[in-house]
């Protein structure tokens, strides 16, 4: 039988589900010494696919991967047709609307503008507040946008928040938090049953015990 693909995304999560698959007794060799592979067998009847977040959606809806691992953020802006049926615990920061220190974003009138990397959520969030805002679409270092006078805030994802702090930024609302999540091909949940609840059972439990040593160091 052809193994189970999974479809990673490139950089910090790539590096925590190498580190869960190991914990679960994977052999992630392939991955470690990868060079300049996309596709790279790992264990047992296992393949990791290395894409961008947003081309993980695409490959497990599409059904050419099965499995997918990608941040929630990537989840909430690109949305899709899967199943999410785990939290991996890891990749964990928050969305956030953040402005300059000292601004006062919620008072006046007139019309806000908001640069964001996800202007989906920027304009479902605002939306919940039934306010009117203008968003502009930036690609990356969103910081920029309220410094060179493009937007009055940002609503971006914020981990330890020093991005934010050295830039004169802080943030003005917390939206949601977010974190690593497994998702699943529709087709594959029922074609590949077993092997992928095999294998999601044994990440959950690896998750859970990594939880409790989290609460134990805290
Ligand atoms: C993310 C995010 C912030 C930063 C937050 O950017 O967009 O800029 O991390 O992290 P912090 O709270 O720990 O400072 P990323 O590193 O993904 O780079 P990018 O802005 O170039 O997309």
């Amino acid at each position: 039988m052809k193994p189970l693909r999974i479809a990673l995304t490139k950089g910090r999560l790539e590096e925590s589900t190498v580190n869960l698959f190991e914990q679960i007794g994977i052999d992630c060799s392939a991955v470690r010494n990868k060079g300049r592979k996309l596709i790279l067998p790992v264990g047992d009847g296992l393949e990791v696919v290395l894409a961008k977040a947003a081309d993980v959606i695409t490959y497990v809806e599409h059904g050419v991967c099965d499995l997918g691992v990608v941040g929630k953020d990537t989840i909430m802006e690109k949305g899709g047709s899967f199943y999410e049926i785990l939290d991996l615990g890891f990749g964990k920061c928050r969305f956030a609307l953040a402005g300059p220190v000292g601004s006062d974003f919620f008072s006046g009138y007139s019309a806000r503008t908001i640069a964001s990397k996800y202007p989906h959520v920027a304009h479902s969030y605002f939306e919940s507040k039934a306010m009117d805002i203008r968003v502009i679409k930036i690609e990356g270092s969103v910081e920029l946008a309220p410094l060179l006078g493009l937007s009055d805030a940002i609503v971006d994802i914020v981990e330890t928040g020093t991005t934010l702090k050295e830039n004169g930024l802080a943030v003005i609302e917390t939206i949601c938090d977010v974190s690593a999540r497994l998702i699943v091909n529709a087709a594959s949940m029922k074609l590949r049953k077993t092997e992928i609840e095999a294998l999601t059972d044994r990440m959950e439990r690896s998750v859970k015990l990594s939880s409790v040593k989290e609460e134990r160091v805290c």
